[in-house]
Formats: structure tokens, C-alpha cells, sequence
């Protein structure tokens, strides 16, 4: 099947009761491991690419590799999605390359950096709205601040999300999705130790899905950094400090309470990492880059699918027909000239 709406995923996650894995890409690899693994556990799933990963890739690559992973998984319902849009710009040439879905990040201004305010996020992310609907594209605008810069994107300032303001944003934006900030951060370093309520505040994710009950919610941050992966990274040369991610029974509460998209990518490095660092250190004399990258790959798969049965969408890849994006732009028109 074709790429497929994320709004679609979404609303089948939303009426199944489970969440979906948003897993970036950088390479063939990574997407070789989320497609294996969506076919071993029959899940949808959503692939993102950052604008980091598209000046990787050069877009055209990424762009093949996903036309063959949908030819080749053809049971399985993908959304590919770009993962904290910076301008309007950067959002268009996603559409015009084929994303089903893209990310307006507005709650950070174009330069990634700085926290932007509310009016200008309003405009931006309605702007995106605008084209991206027209043609059947999702999108997901984000309110409040993640924490974290080390992945070059983030302000390293928090700004958790007020629910009124949330209320006022998807009402003036008209987004299929909103990404939340409830203290969670980019990248392997979190939480200085296994978080609680104060640091990770998953009240503010119920408060605002008593507020937006129809809006799907995005937890940025998801990974859950496994001591395990640390660990062996470690073991194997590596030099990480003590990390602490979310745990798994926290993203299952932000699930009953209205959370759909789940974003993970440093779990998939961590995993990858420790599998590289292994075969070099066990066999050094190896320099064939499939006998590093089989492993790699493997590790990924094996997370990715583990994720999956966490979050619920495990076993529901052939639930539903996908809708084209000619479909869904219909259905934008009508609920706009409905409202
Ligand atoms: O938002 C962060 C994602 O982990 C993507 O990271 O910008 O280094 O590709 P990136
Ligand atoms: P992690 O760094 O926790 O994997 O978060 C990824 C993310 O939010 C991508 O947008
Ligand atoms: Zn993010």
C-alpha cells in the first residue's frame, strides 16, 4: 500500500485504545529494522525524518529507500512523517517530496533555538495548516518546550504546556495532533535519575486530555533509555554518564490518557551503538561493514519491535483500509465547511 495518513493512524490508535512508535531514519538500515519489525509484530507505524536525516539522506535517497519499504511490506500502513518542521518552508518541501504528515515545531523559531511566542507559533503553524490539508497532509504543531539541546535542536529552556493555552492553539490552528511538553527531553540524558511525578508531569497530560479530548497528543522524548543499552555501550569502550529515560508504565498512562504518537530515536542509536561497539571490540580484525551493520540492524529490529508490543499497536496493521490522500483532503474540506 502506499504511503498512508498519519491522522489516519492516528484516529485508528485513537478508537483501538493504543499508541504508535514515530521511529526516526537516518539510513537504509534503520528503516530495513522498523519495517522487519512492524511485520514481525503486524503493526502500523510511523517513520520520521528530521531535517538533519534529509540533508543526510539528500532527500532522494530517503525517498527511495521509503518507496521500497512500502513495495516491499506491502501489509503494513506507514506514515512518513517529518519529524520538528522549522519554518513553513521546510514543511512544504516535505509535502512536495511526498510526507503524509509533517511536523510545524513553531514553539521554537526558525532558527530551532529560541522559544518563539505564542502568536507567532499561532501563524506559522497555521500556515502549514492551510497547505498541508489541502492536499491530504497531517500535521502535528507543538506547545511548550522540550529541555535538551545536545541534538542541536532545543532551547536547554523548559516551558511545560498550559492546558488553556492548548485549548486556544489547536482551536486557532486547526492541527490533526499536539506535541506536549511534561518535562521530558531530547537525547540519552533526561532525568539525573529514575523520574517521578515532579520532573515528569504526567498529570499535565491528563489535565489537557480532559481539555482536548479529540486531539491527539505527541510525547517528544519518549525514549526510555534501558540501563542495558547504556550499559553495554559502555562495556564496549563507550563513555556514557549514568542516563535516565522515560519508563515504559509512564508512556502506557500517557496512552489511556490520550497520548498516539510516541517519539523515539535515541533508543535506536543506543541499540545500534552498543552492537557496533561489540563486534570491534570482540573482532577487531573485522572490517567488512556488513558484519557490523547485520547486528546493528538486528538490535534496532528487536527494540523497535519490543516498543511495539509496549505501545499497543502490535497485531493491528490489518485493520483498517488505507485512505488515499485525495480522501483525506476531502474530508479536511468537509469538516471545514461544517465548522
Ligand atoms: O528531535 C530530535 C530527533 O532525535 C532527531 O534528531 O535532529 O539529530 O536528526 P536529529
Ligand atoms: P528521544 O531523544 O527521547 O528518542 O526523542 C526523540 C524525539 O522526540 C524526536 O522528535
Ligand atoms: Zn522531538
Amino acid at each position: 500500500m502506499p504511503l498512508v495518513s498519519m491522522r489516519q493512524l492516528l484516529d485508528e490508535a485513537a478508537a483501538g485504545g493504543y499508541g504508535v512508535g514515530a521511529f526516526n531514519v537516518n539510513n537504509m538500515e534503520q528503516i530495513q529494522a522498523i519495517m522487519e519489525a512492524a511485520r514481525e509484530t503486524r503493526s502500523p507505524v510511523i517513520v520520521q525524518a528530521s531535517r538533519g536525516a534529509r540533508r543526510y539522506t539528500n532527500d532522494l535517497f530517503l525517498w527511495h529507500l521509503m518507496q521500497a519499504a512500502v513495495e516491499l511490506y506491502p501489509e503494513i500502513p506507514v506514515a512518513l512523517h517529518l519529524d520538528h518542521g522549522n519554518e513553513p518552508a521546510t514543511c512544504i518541501s516535505a509535502i512536495e517530496l511526498g510526507f503524509t504528515s509533517v511536523m510545524m515545531d513553531g514553539s521554537l523559531e526558525a532558527d530551532g533555538k529560541t522559544p518563539a511566542s505564542f502568536e507567532y507559533n499561532v501563524a506559522v503553524t497555521k500556515e502549514v495548516v492551510e497547505h498541508a490539508h489541502a492536499r491530504g497532509v497531517t500535521v502535528e504543531g507543538e506547545l511548550g518546550t522540550l529541555g535538551g539541546v545536545e541534538d542541536g535542536h532545543g532551547s536547554g529552556e523548559v516551558h511545560l504546556t498550559d492546558p488553556d493555552q492548548a485549548v486556544e492553539f489547536v482551536e486557532e490552528t486547526g492541527i490533526d495532533a499536539l506535541a506536549v511538553a511534561i518535562g521530558t527531553s531530547h537525547g540519552a540524558y533526561k532525568f539525573s535519575q529514575p523520574p517521578d511525578g515532579e520532573v515528569l508531569k504526567m498529570s499535565l497530560i491528563q489535565e489537557i486530555h480532559r481539555r482536548l479530548p479529540d486531539t491527539h497528543l505527541v510525547m517528544h522524548g519518549s525514549s526510555s533509555v534501558p540501563q542495558e543499552l547504556v550499559a553495554k555501550v559502555n562495556e564496549f569502550g563507550g563513555a556514557l554518564k549514568p542516563a535516565w529515560g522515560v519508563p515504559l508504565e509512564e508512556i502506557q498512562l500517557g496512552i489511556r490518557n490520550g497520548v498516539r504518537k510516541i517519539n523515539v530515536d535515541t533508543d535506536s542509536r543506543l541499540a545500534i551503538t552498543g552492537a557496533i561497539r561489540q563486534v570491534f571490540v570482540e573482532s577487531p580484525e573485522t572490517f567488512d561493514p556488513r558484519d557490523y551493520l547485520t547486528p546493528a540492524r538486528a538490535a534496532m529490529q528487536a527494540l523497535i519491535a519490543q516498543r511495539m508490543e509496549g505501545f499497543g499497536q502490535a497485531g493491528h496493521a490489518g485493520d483498517y483500509e488505507p485512505l488515499s490522500l485525495e480522501e483525506m483532503s476531502e474530508r479536511y474540506a468537509t469538516a471545514a465547511a461544517r465548522a
